[in-house]
């Protein structure tokens, strides 16, 4: 998943040279550092490590990587088993990659996203994720501010938000294969204002690292006040419209999942309380923040009737 270059390398020479030779060569290599020529070649092919943000702190540690990488929602893999979703996206292809951007803008665009990594101001952001479901973690993003994009294809007046779609590839995605009753592509929205709010972030890395599939490779939206499910993965357009468009969730439960989905401790789901969080991998109860403490960002957003 890293890169290319090594993977071509290695296939190569697993179809040129019999397994046990095959693999008694891998273990000579790794034992004469060339994996370390791996890491130089990840390292020219994006900008990992980004500089952190240091704006941007905790008020709990950093979750390991294990538990952020092996604990995931992204239902076109399995909409059942979170621990299985890693398992299950060998066969999902992230390079080369696109994304269409369209709609009531000036410059409409196919942007590709090796240009995006050389070009955009990447940073990593340590950010608390909190997903609708109550179970929370805190990582480090890898990605630049999405009011960057957005000002470079110009909305608009017209333009009052902005809708998301995820890739849509059933044969390598075995959850969507295996539940046709989801509305497939996976799509979102946020309000123009939203959008172009600092905290709201595109990502294409974690742990200093590309996104590794499972998190939503190869670029995703990342919105920390919101509840998870607005933190689309893996897309391919972004669409600037003038209406409030419809969105996964809220398409298929409109009385529990809405269009805002700002995190509220006082505001429970229909069927659970969300009071409070629970910290991956433990499950740690921490009481659950307005905003998911990012209040000082986003109050003037809202006028405390939205849901
Ligand atoms: N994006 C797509 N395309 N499909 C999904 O199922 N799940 C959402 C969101 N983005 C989802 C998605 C939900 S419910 C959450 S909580 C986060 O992704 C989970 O992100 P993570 O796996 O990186 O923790």
């Amino acid at each position: 998943m890293l890169i290319r270059i090594p993977r071509d390398w290695e296939i190569s020479e697993s179809q040129a040279t019999p397994e046990h030779v095959y693999l008694n060569r891998r273990q000579l290599l790794r034992a004469a550092g060339f994996l370390g020529v791996e890491r130089l070649v990840a390292a020219s092919a994006g900008p990992y490590p980004a500089k952190r943000n240091s704006e941007f702190t905790l008020d709990r540690p950093v979750t390991e990587e294990w538990a952020a990488t092996g604990f995931n929602n992204f239902y076109e893999f399995d909409p059942a088993d979170k621990r299985a979703v890693k398992d299950k996206v060998g066969s999902f292809v992230v390079t080369p990659w696109k994304i269409e951007v369209t709609g009531l803008v000036n410059k409409p665009r196919t942007l590709d996203l090796d240009g995006l990594l050389r070009t955009m101001p990447f940073e990593e952001r340590l950010y608390r994720h909190r997903c609708v479901e109550a179970w929370s973690m805190a990582v480090p993003w890898t990605g630049f501010p999405f009011s960057e994009l957005i000002k470079a294809v110009e909305p608009r007046p017209e333009a009052k938000y902005v809708r998301f779609v995820t890739v849509n590839r059933p044969k390598e995605m075995p959850g969507m294969v295996g539940a046709p009753w989801y509305p497939w592509p996976y799509f979102e929205a946020l309000r123009m204002d939203e959008a172009m709010n600092a905290l709201t972030m595109m990502v294409t890395g974690l742990y200093g690292k590309p996104l590794p599939k499972q998190n939503g490779a190869p670029v995703r939206i990342v919105t920390p006040w919101k509840y998870g499910y607005k933190s689309i993965k893996a897309i391919v357009r972004i669409e600037f419209v003038s209406k409030q468009p419809a969105t996964f969730w809220n398409k298929l439960q409109p009385a529990e999942y809405g269009f805002y989905s700002n995190i509220n401790p006082g505001k429970p789901h229909p069927r659970w309380s969300q009071a409070f969080e629970k910290v991956i991998p433990k499950m740690e109860r921490r009481p659950t923040l307005l905003s998911n403490g990012y209040e000082k960002y986003v109050a003037g957003l809202y006028n405390g009737k939205e849901f």
